[in-house]
């Protein structure tokens, strides 16, 4: 059987955000707030599959509703210049009328030469900052704000410039919110100090695991739709199963469907089967691009910390660091800032995305 509904990829827009909906109206919620207002500049930090591409598209979606026009970029060197085209190219539906109106004549409002093209003075001597500020002002005509959304953030030339317009268009009383995300360690030390200020500043919100109730309840909604029979407790299995990690829900929900038989039903051997086949997904595409860029000795501990099993406390730590336990909180440190780990309370330390620990268990070496 194949359907659409799940589809474990990257950077895709889910058939149903599941979850999260605090998160999301706090973000809405900012916008409706006064210009320059903390939450209307936000930075959401999660792990890979956590979710954050998919939140950026969800809230285009809610602010487009709202009296935004919005660009969604990716922190990449050319950003600047993207984020311009987008705010032109989504917001320009509100000024056919002009375009009408002039038909061919260059009778366009200061800077523009018809609805949000720039005149070719404008074009020419602008720059991001002043571009932003003549759309920011054309839009509001409309009763419209801008809205950023940037994906993938990072420590970059065209991130610094885009921190640094946006700080003055707010001074200036711009109609402008920006949302931003990646992963954990892009504010990290290691980022360049105007940035670093710029994302310290913004409201920060942690994407971790979202409910297995609500994820539950999305299966048995979707299996019913295409005519899927589950048991209560294979519902309650594979719901479990995903941890509440949203690339999971989609990897188990899309093999369930897949490995199911003619007869609709979903059985013990299909759940099995989809929770294996999830599992060679999760390893490919989160378990390895999380590990590769750490060191031989952050793996070290992290697989010390898988040895602990569910109660990791530092005395066993230190004994299965042994030699090394002299630079447990270094490790512990540096591996908390790339957000692989995490201290969900104080003194206490568990990974961050589910299932981990189990791999690093099964790795030789
Ligand atoms: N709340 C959610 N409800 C439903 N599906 C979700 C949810 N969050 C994420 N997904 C799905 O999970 C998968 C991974 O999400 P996404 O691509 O947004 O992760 P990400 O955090 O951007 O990862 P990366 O850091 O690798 O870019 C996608 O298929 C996405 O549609
Ligand atoms: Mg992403």
């Amino acid at each position: 059987m194949t359907d659409t509904i799940f589809q474990p990829t990257f950077g895709n827009r889910p058939n149903q955000y599941i979850g999260r909906d605090d998160v999301i109206e706090q973000f809405m919620q900012g916008l409706r707030e006064p210009i320059g207002s903390r939450n209307r500049c936000t930075l959401f930090l999660g792990q890979r599959g956590m979710g954050k591409t998919a939140l950026l598209l969800e809230l285009s979606d809610r602010a487009a509703k709202e009296d935004f026009v919005v660009a969604r970029v990716t922190a990449y060197e050319g950003m600047p210049k993207a984020i311009i085209e987008q705010l032109q190219l989504n917001g320009s539906p509100f000024f056919n009328d002009d375009r009408k109106k002039v038909a061919g004549f260059n009778a366009g409002v200061l800077g523009f030469s018809f609805g949000l093209t720039f005149s070719e003075a404008a074009e020419r001597q602008y720059g991001f900052r002043s571009k932003m500020s003549l759309l920011c002002d054309r839009l509001a005509e409309k009763g419209k704000g801008a809205l950023i959304l940037i994906d993938e953030v990072c420590s970059s030339a065209a991130m610094r410039e885009v921190a640094s317009a946006y700080q003055e268009l707010v001074g200036d009383g711009k109609n402008v919110a920006i949302a931003m995300a990646g992963l954990p360690h892009a504010v990290s030390a290691v980022l360049n100090d105007r940035v670093l200020t710029f994302l310290n500043r913004a409201t920060k919100v942690n994407l971790g695991l979202i409910s297995t109730n609500l994820i539950r309840a999305y299966y048995d909604r979707v299996f019913g739709t295409l005519d899927l029979r589950a048991s209560d407790d294979i519902l309650d299995r594979a719901a479990i199963s995903t941890r509440g990690f949203p690339y999971l829900m989609q990897l188990i929900g899309y093999y369930l469907i897949q490995f199911t038989q003619n007869d609709g039903i979903i059985s013990d051997k299909v759940l099995e089967k989809a929770e294996k086949a999830a599992t060679k997904d999760l390893e490919d595409n989160v378990f390895k691009p999380i590990l590769a860029p750490l060191s031989d000795n952050d793996r070290f501990f992290l697989k010390a910390m898988a040895r602990c099993g569910e109660d990791i406390t530092t005395a066993k730590l230190q004994s299965g660091l042994g030699n090394k336990r002299g630079a447990l909180q270094t490790y512990r440190k540096r591996l908390l800032e790339t957000g692989v780990i995490e201290t969900p309370r104080r003194g206490e330390l568990v990974f961050a995305v589910p299932y981990l620990a189990d791999y690093l268990m099964n790795q030789k070496d």
